[in-house]
C-alpha cells in the first residue's frame, strides 16, 4: 500500500466537489443544492438525523441510484465531472480511488464467500495482482486492519466473524483499492460502544498515515467531532451550518446544530434529562417553502415560512468574504439569519469538546 502525503500534492484541484448538487425523487427532492468541497487529505463529517440526505448525495455522486433518481448540478472527482461518466466508469472508480463503507458489513459482504476472497478479488481487479500476491497482500491488510490471527481469518465467512471483525473486513476491502477518498456511511451505527471506538481509531490512523481523504457519515455529532477536522451539518438535503470541528461544537450557530448537540448523550450529563428536538425530519414529498426545520424551530419568525435561508457567514467571519462555494477554507457558515446576530448559547458537550477539538 502506498502512503501518501496529506497535503495538497496536485495543485488547486479540489479532490470532490459539489456544485448545485441536488437528488430528485418522483415523490420529491430528497437532496435540494448542495455545495462542498473536499481536499486531499481532509476529513469531512457529514451530521444529521436520519433522512435528511446524507447517504443519497454520496450514493447518486457515485452512480448507485436507480434510474427513478434525477441528480443534476455538478459532482467532480479530482476534476472529472462523475455525472457525465457511464456506469462502467464509474464502477472502475469506486472500489479504486474511491472507496465506500457502509453501517452494515453483513449487507455489503457476500455471504458465502470467505472474508480473504472478498478482499483478494478488489486487489486482483483493481490492481491486477496475481492469486498468490492478493492472498498474501489480504493477510497484511487483515493484520493492517486489526483483524487478530489474519492467516486464520481470511478464509471464514462473513458470518462466523463479529459485527466489528467484518466492518474491518469491509475497511480492508476498502483498503485494498487504495483509494484516496473514503466514504464511511454510519460505519459505527450497527456497533456496540467499545467496538464503535476502536473503529472510529482504526479510520482516523489509517487515514493519517495514507493520506487518503475521509467523509464520515454518521447522524451523532460526536462520532464525528472525535475522527474529523470539518464538519457538515445537513437538514432537509441542504447543509445548514458548516464550519471546522471547534466552531461547530463550540459556537453552533444554527438552531438545529444546537437541538443536535443538546440532545447529544455525554458523560457530564448523566442523570440530565437530554432534550430531544421536538417533531420529525420532513420527508421529500412534504417539505415546508421556507427554512425546511421551521415547524421544529422554537426561534421561527414569519420570514422563515417563506424563504429558504442562505449559507452565510456567521459572525467574526464576515470580514473574510467566504461564500458557500469556499467552506474549503474552513469558514463557518450558517443557513439562518439568526446566525447573523446570535452567538449560540453554550450548550456545548464538554467531552467532544475534549476529545474532538482540543
Ligand atoms: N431510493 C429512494 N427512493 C425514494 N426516496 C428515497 C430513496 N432513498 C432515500 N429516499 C428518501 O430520501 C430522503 C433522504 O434519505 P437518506 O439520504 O437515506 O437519509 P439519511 O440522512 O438518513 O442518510 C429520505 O426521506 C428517504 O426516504
Ligand atoms: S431560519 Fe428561522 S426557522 Fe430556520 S432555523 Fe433559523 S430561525 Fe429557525
Ligand atoms: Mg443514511
Amino acid at each position: 500500500m502506498t502512503t501518501r502525503s496529506a497535503s495538497p500534492a496536485k495543485g488547486e484541484t479540489p479532490l470532490l466537489q459539489l456544485e448545485d448538487f441536488k437528488v430528485d425523487f418522483p415523490r420529491g427532492a430528497a437532496v435540494r443544492g448542495i455545495d462542498l468541497t473536499i481536499r486531499r487529505g481532509e476529513a469531512l463529517g457529514i451530521v444529521g438525523e436520519s433522512g435528511s440526505g446524507k447517504s443519497v448525495t454520496w450514493l447518486a455522486a457515485l452512480g448507485l441510484l436507480g434510474e427513478k433518481a434525477k441528480v443534476s448540478g455538478r459532482a467532480a472527482f479530482d476534476g472529472q465531472d462523475l455525472l457525465q461518466m457511464n456506469q462502467r466508469a464509474l464502477a472502475r472508480l469506486r472500489g479504486g480511488r474511491v472507496a465506500l463503507i457502509f453501517q452494515d458489513p453483513m449487507s455489503a459482504l457476500n455471504p458465502v464467500k470467505r472474508v480473504g476472497q472478498q478482499v483478494a478479488e478488489v486487489l486482483r481487479v483493481h490492481r491486477g495482482f496475481s492469486k498468490a500476491d492478493a492472498r498474501a497482500e489480504t493477510i497484511r491488510l487483515f493484520d493492517r486492519v486489526g483483524i487478530p490471527n489474519a492467516q486464520g481469518r481470511v478464509d471464514l465467512f462473513p458470518h462466523e466473524l463479529s459485527g466489528g471483525q467484518n466492518q474491518r473486513v469491509m475497511i480492508a476491502m476498502a483498503l485494498a483499492g487504495e483509494p484516496e477518498l473514503l466514504i464511511a456511511d454510519e460505519p459505527t451505527t450497527a456497533l456496540d460502544v467499545t467496538i464503535q471506538a476502536q473503529i472510529l481509531d482504526l479510520l482516523h490512523t489509517l487515514r493519517r498515515d495514507l493520506g487518503m481523504a475521509l467523509v464520515l457519515i454518521s447522524h451523532d455529532l460526536s462520532v464525528v467531532g472525535e475522527t474529523c477536522e470539518r464538519i457538515a451539518v445537513v437538514y432537509g438535503g441542504r447543509i445548514v451550518e458548516s464550519g471546522s470541528v471547534a466552531s461547530i461544537l463550540r459556537e453552533p450557530a444554527h438552531p438545529y446544530t444546537q437541538g443536535l448537540i443538546n440532545a447529544a448523550p455525554s458523560l457530564e450529563r448523566l442523570g440530565q434529562r437530554l432534550k430531544a428536538i421536538p417533531g420529525h425530519v420532513p420527508e421529500p414529498w412534504n417539505m415546508p417553502a421556507g427554512c425546511a426545520f421551521a415547524p421544529r424551530c422554537m426561534f421561527a419568525m414569519a420570514e422563515c415560512q417563506d424563504t429558504v435561508p442562505e449559507l452565510e457567514a456567521c459572525p467574526g467571519q464576515a470580514e473574510t468574504g467566504f461564500s458557500e462555494k469556499q467552506t474549503v477554507n474552513g469558514a463557518h457558515l450558517a443557513a439562518c439569519p439568526l446566525a447573523r446576530e446570535v452567538k449560540a448559547p453554550r450548550h456545548v458537550v464538554e467531552r467532544e469538546i475534549a476529545d474532538g477539538v482540543a
